[in-house]
């Protein structure tokens, strides 16, 4: 069985030699945006530094532009199992979320509907909301607040025949949980609604394969598995060709530039196209018999997933010992494959910005309050208190990493 080599995998990343108070940083932030190996760092400088130009230009550098975006588009084509003409960049996952909403808004009117779920991030809520303006009845699917699932029962009460589209998250960014998309698709198809998913949180996790999925629209950010700042969707092309995109006139009305609207971040490109070289290269080194790149791809993740879920186990376990320490979301181990390594609680007696600040001066980086998983905050009754406090690991991090973690939580409750 190959296993993930986290010193090479360590190595590659600049961001975990900081030091704070005398400590290695600790980064469980990964779920507000990862590190970066150095070729993603090295990719962005030498853009600039050799090709810095506006596309389609009859001169070198925007010759050498033009090639570094159609490589990086075909490097999310792989990383998503897709055409290249399906990969549409952007700034973020929510400003292409809005777009996609307003184009697809223009077939919509009163009478039809939307459904969304209370378990995701406002970037896949807001959007759909945004079409009530347009007269569409925006539906909301409830989630088992036990165990932070989203309540099945509910989704199919909530698809109806007048449901145009059904937006939902792949996994929660707030407390982990993996959906069924697959399933939630297939309701989604069946009554002749379209189904888009949010990846944003799922990405550096899990392997994504769009046709096996058969989903619609498919969104995530380059950020949060080891690239630049930037938002990538899969649109399925017959979408992308008959919806109409807000756009200028002399841009171009081929997929996917008709959706690329005005210049875009082609250093941030550069930077894609090397966090997916990073991640097949970590496939590779995983299993060299691999030939192509989407091969090599989920073969990373054939890596990142057990390894992850051996520190998520570690993570959990620990934190369940803590006196006073309430967690949200999938707690057994048994089901570690319905959740990723992205863990919520609170501590009594301490409010989620109280424990990210005192974990944040021991160079511990956590996150606290909603994470725009609004919805989610809301049905948990924690919004008025702050939230909860998320720690988000991701390949990079390490047992010992957790050990410290959670040896900090321990002198916490104990004082
Ligand atoms: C699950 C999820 N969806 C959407 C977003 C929004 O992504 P972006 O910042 O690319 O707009 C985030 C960001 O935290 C997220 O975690």
């Amino acid at each position: 069985m190959p296993t993930l080599d986290i010193d090479w995998v360590r190595s590659q990343f600049p961001a975990l030699g900081v030091r704070v108070n005398g400590r290695p940083a600790i980064y469980f932030d990964g779920p507000g945006g990862t590190q970066v190996p150095q070729r993603v760092i090295d990719a962005m400088r030498d853009y600039l530094a050799t090709s810095n130009a506006n596309t389609h230009g009859a001169f070198a550098t925007s010759r050498k532009s033009d090639e570094v975006i159609a490589q990086a588009h075909a490097a999310v084509a792989d990383l998503l199992g897709c055409d290249v003409e399906e990969v549409v960049f952007g700034p973020n996952m929510t400003t292409l979320t809005f777009s996609i909403s307003r184009a697809f808004g223009r077939e919509l009117g009163p009478g039809d509907e939307v459904v969304v779920t209370r378990l995701d991030h406002d970037g896949n809520v807001a959007p759909w909301c945004a079409l009530e303006e347009r007269g569409c009845r925006v539906r909301f699917v409830d989630i088992d607040p036990t165990d932070c699932t989203l309540d099945m029962a509910d989704l199919k009460r909530q698809i109806t025949a007048r449901t145009r589209l059904v937006a939902f998250g792949y996994a929660s960014n707030a407390v982990g949980t993996i959906n069924d998309a697959r399933e939630i698709v297939r309701l989604a198809h069946a009554v002749g609604a379209l189904a888009y998913i949010d990846a944003v949180h799922y990405a550096p996790h899990g392997p994504i394969d769009v046709r096996r999925l058969e989903c619609d629209f498919l969104v995530c950010s380059p950020y949060k598995f080891f690239g630049p700042h930037s938002g990538a969707l899969y649109g399925k092309r017959e979408h992308l060709t008959r919806l109409r995109p807000y756009k200028v006139r002399p841009a171009s009305e081929e997929n996917p530039y008709r959706w690329e609207t005005g210049t875009q971040n082609h250093e941030g490109q550069a930077g894609i196209l090397a966090a997916v070289d990073y991640l097949a290269e970590l496939g590779r080194r995983a299993l060299p018999s691999v030939t192509s790149r989407r091969a090599a791809l989920l073969a990373a993740y054939e890596v990142i997933c057990p390894y992850e879920r051996g520190l998520a186990e570690r993570l959990i376990s620990g934190l369940l010992s803590i006196p006073g320490l309430t967690f949200y979301g999938i707690k057994e181990a048994a089901r570690g494959a319905e959740r990723v390594p992205t863990a919520a609680i609170r501590i009594a007696g301490h409010t989620p910005r109280g424990l990210a600040s005192y974990l944040g001066e021991r160079g511990i980086f956590t996150w606290d309050g909603n994470y725009y998983a609004l919805n989610l905050s809301e049905r948990l009754g924690v919004e008025p208190s702050g939230g909860m406090l998320r720690i988000g690991l991701v390949h990079y991090n390490t047992a010992e990493e957790v050990d410290r973690l959670l040896d900090a939580l321990r002198e916490l409750v104990r004082k």
